[in-house]
């Protein structure tokens, strides 16, 4: 016998003219994981909003065990075990793993902590899901995926019996999300109640029980997962079962555009370099790595965010070591941030004025320096249109657009702007089946007309689909260059990026 613990009785959303959510009924049973399943704009953050109280439905109910509630606020739900994962890690850098857990929680009560009984009990819920915690760290001193563990057994610590996850594993590498399943199905065999949402159907085929799939804000199937593949999967979520990118090369690779040698820099964890490589026109070059080895480091330093303290950097023959950012990208340089809402985009701002950051000092949009509000809104509508982005206004500010549509306004931009180099990293984060097709073809395309690009990616089949070369870092410095067209890449690159030797088919990359 199963009892339903969360789920929702036709609840119907509109904002303005974008009808998120339309008669969604749907429920979560007891101690089991449910996937919410769905495109880009699919519906369902807004429903795991109203779920726990962030949002109030137009229409339609939350169901709270069986009874038919409305939360006012996310303290309501709270109250009665609901609990979100945040993927916008609301932790304290400086403080402990264990004062994190505890501080956020008491504020009241701050000052008269009993920390021994704290601890004991902190270990105590670790244990139980097996999540192993080092909790005299200090949290900024953890990788993300220990982040996140603090972060699930901070919600049961505070009495949460049901968590919901907003794309929990979009911020992890691979390693790091089998340990974030293997947590999902220890705390549901705990007798939790796990609501996931993810664009990977591997990760639903492995934990879910139960799969709820979206489309344009209708509930299109629900059932239980037994039984299902990823074909059937893939069908039931965009209508089709969607291949793989594949690509052959149609040109050959030119002149080189980027040439990195013997940089170093200071990089957020640690010293980073001495890196050399080269990328030539016409050409993919992977970079792999666990998070946190260096690799975000090194290609801020390309595109002029973070500054070397020794080498060089030459861009289309060019030394750009101390270069701007801007004046890099005035000559070419396309930068696709993985940290969208922060560097990306300007969220608050408007479509128009996102798309056209970047691209307002060149013709068609300006005249005589200024830009004309009329070419702009038809520029970044086309771009809309072409990345088959799902907004309302083009004047809405881009907080309004789901995260893989935000995702996709930054890819556009960068893209459109036609770049000799492009930067990007983790270029397909948070985005749905059919969009990262779009995109990698997207890609593909630039690549075939001359576009030399740097691509960092925590998608390793991402890395192995798109590139020529793949770069491993580790602990700051190259770990050697791979080919993906080698039968045992995988295996090789998986090795490399946990400092494990290579063996002789490493190819350590000097200057190619
Ligand atoms: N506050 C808001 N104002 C206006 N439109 C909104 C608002 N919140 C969501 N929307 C719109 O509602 C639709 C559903 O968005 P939602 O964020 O729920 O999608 P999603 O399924 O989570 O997509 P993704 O996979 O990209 O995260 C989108 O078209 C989005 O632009
Ligand atoms: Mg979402």
């Amino acid at each position: 016998m199963t009892t339903a613990r969360l789920g929702a009785e036709h609840i119907t959303r509109r904002f303005g003219s974008v009808q998120a959510l339309t008669d969604v009924t749907f429920s979560a049973q007891e101690r089991t994981i449910h996937a919410l399943l769905g495109e880009n704009g699919a519906g369902k953050t807004t429903l795991i909003r109203a779920l726990s109280g962030l949002d109030q439905p137009d229409e339609g109910w939350v169901v709270d065990r069986g009874e038919r509630v409305r939360f006012a606020g996310p303290r309501e739900a709270f109250a009665t075990g609901i609990a979100v994962v945040q993927q916008e890690l609301a932790l304290s850098p400086d403080l402990t793993l264990l004062e994190n857990l505890v501080l956020g929680n008491e504020p009241t009560r701050a000052g008269v902590v009993n920390w021994r009984r704290a601890r004991s009990r902190a270990e105590e819920i670790a244990e139980s899901i097996s999540a192993r915690l080092p909790w005299d760290r200090r949290a900024g001193d953890v990788e993300v995926g220990t982040q996140q563990q603090l972060e699930i057994v901070r919600c049961l610590y505070r009495g949460a019996d049901t968590l919901i996850l907003d794309e929990p594993s979009a911020v992890l590498a691979p390693s790091q999300i089998d340990g974030l399943l293997r947590l999902l199905a220890n705390l549901r065999d705990q007798g939790n109640t796990i609501i996931l949402i993810t664009h990977k159907l591997e990760e639903a085929l492995s934990v879910a029980d139960d799969v709820t799939v979206l489309r344009a804000g209708r509930v299109v199937h629900a059932q239980a997962t037994a039984g299902l593949d990823r074909s059937a999967l893939s069908h039931m979520i965009v209508g089709e079962d969607l291949q793989q990118v594949r690509a052959p090369r149609v040109t050959e690779v030119g002149e080189p555009v980027l040439e990195v040698t013997d940089v170093r820099l200071a990089g957020r964890q640690r010293a980073i370099g001495p890196v050399s490589l080269q990328v030539r026109a016409g050409e993919v070059l992977g970079i792999a790595g666990v998070a946190g080895n260096g690799q975000e480091d090194l290609v801020e330093a390309i595109i002029g965010l973070r500054p070397c303290r020794g080498g060089t950097i030459r861009f289309q023959g060019d030394d750009v070591t101390t270069a701007s950012v801007s004046s890099r990208r005035a000559a070419g340089m396309g930068y696709i941030s993985a940290d969208r809402r922060h560097e990306g985009l300007s969220v608050t701002e408007s479509l128009v004025d996102n798309v056209v950051i970047g691209a307002h000092r060149r013709a068609p949009l300006a005249r005589r320096g200024w830009l004309s509000p009329g070419a702009a809104r038809r520029h970044a509508a086309g771009i809309l249109r072409r990345f088959q982005v799902r907004h309302g206004q083009v004047t809405d500010p881009a907080s309004l657009l789901s995260g893989g549509n935000q995702q996709k306004v930054v890819f556009g931009r960068e893209m459109s702007a036609d770049p000799r180099l492009l930067v990007a990293a983790q270029p397909t984060r948070g985005v749905d089946l059919r969009g990262i097709k779009e995109l990698q073809e997207t890609l593909l395309r630039a690549r075939d007309e001359g576009t030399a690009i740097v691509l960092m990616s925590q998608e390793l089949d991402e890395l192995i689909t798109l590139s020529d070369r793949i770069l491993v870092m580790f602990h700051g410095l190259p770990a050697g260059t791979f080919d993906p067209a080698d039968r045992d890449a995988r295996t090789l690159i998986g090795r490399a990026m946990l400092g494990e030797s290579t063996g002789p088919r490493a190819v350590v990359e000097v200057d190619s």
